[in-house]
């Protein structure tokens, strides 16, 4: 699994110089025929990860948002290139790049970089999860009241009644256009969880395991476990397992 961090890591700094470049020029966007935007950063990124898992581990599959590189293989490299493209082109500092080793549909190794603030999150099954080499862990909360949550992929509920029951529980709601983001917050205990009620899985792969091995419950939106090497059911991410029952409680009419 070292050799796998590393790799990834390695990546991840280079990604982040990118990102960090266009950035600091300001950035010019497309729309793609999902109507989201996409940079010329994204699609150079997206590039870099297939070249270089190419070069390391040339019979894995790489499934990223803006490219793919399939084989017949049981090791699937899952990416984001930019997650929160919508803050990134508005020169707002809040998106991450991710890349999830995923082997039989499980996240084996998680890495996420926050260029901005020069955050390294990484996490290798049963290894723990980490911020530039310090151990992380989520918070100890069990009830939803005066509870930070974070959700802003709207369009994935199949109502909008979650909003008032948080509202009404005395849950402080947060959306911050980068869910990727928003679960490293969870796996460092500054908030205690997220909703992520969409498919893709390079918005979830590298999240499901850094907060799990940061002591964290993640779960589809239904509570299940599933693959993340092809559509999810979205990605729910709690600092606990006793909120996490709560959360999917609150959501469950909605999903
Ligand atoms: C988006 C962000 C956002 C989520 C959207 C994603 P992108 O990813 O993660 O938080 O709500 O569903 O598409 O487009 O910035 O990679
Ligand atoms: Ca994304
Ligand atoms: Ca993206």
């Amino acid at each position: 699994m070292q050799d796998y961090l590393e790799v990834a890591t390695k990546i991840a700094y280079e990604a982040g110089a990118i990102m960090k470049e266009v950035f600091a020029q300001g950035v010019a966007h497309t729309i793609k025929s999902d109507h989201s935007p996409v940079t010329d950063a994204d699609k150079r990124i997206n590039e870099l990860v297939i070249q270089r898992i190419g070069q390391a581990y040339p019979t894995d599959s790489v499934l990223g948002e803006e490219g793919r590189e399939m084989q017949e293989s049981s090791h699937t490299w899952v990416c984001d290139p930019i997650d929160g493209t919508a803050a990134f082109m508005r020169g707002i500092p809040v998106s991450v790049f991710s890349l999830a080793l995923v082997v039989d549909g499980e996240p084996q190794i998680g890495v996420v970089y926050d260029p901005h603030l020069d955050r390294l999150y990484t996490a290798s099954k049963g290894g723990g999860a980490f911020m530039n080499g310090t151990p992380i862990l989520t918070a100890e909360n069990t009830e939803l009241a005066h509870s930070y949550i974070e959700t802003d992929g709207h369009s994935g509920f199949k109502n909008l009644s979650f909003f008032e029951r948080a509202l009404a529980a005395d849950v402080r709601l947060l959306s911050f256009s980068s869910t990727i983001y928003a679960h490293m917050l969870v796996a460092t205990g500054q908030i205690q969880g997220v909703v992520f009620p969409r498919t893709s899985p390079w918005d979830a792969a590298s999240a499901k395991i850094i907060v799990e091995e940061a002591g964290g419950t993640t779960s589809d939106v239904h509570g299940k476990n599933q693959r993340y090497d092809r559509d999810i059911s979205g990605l729910v991410s709690s600092c606990s397992e006793a909120f996490h029952k709560n959360l999917l409680a609150l959501i469950a009419p909605s999903v």
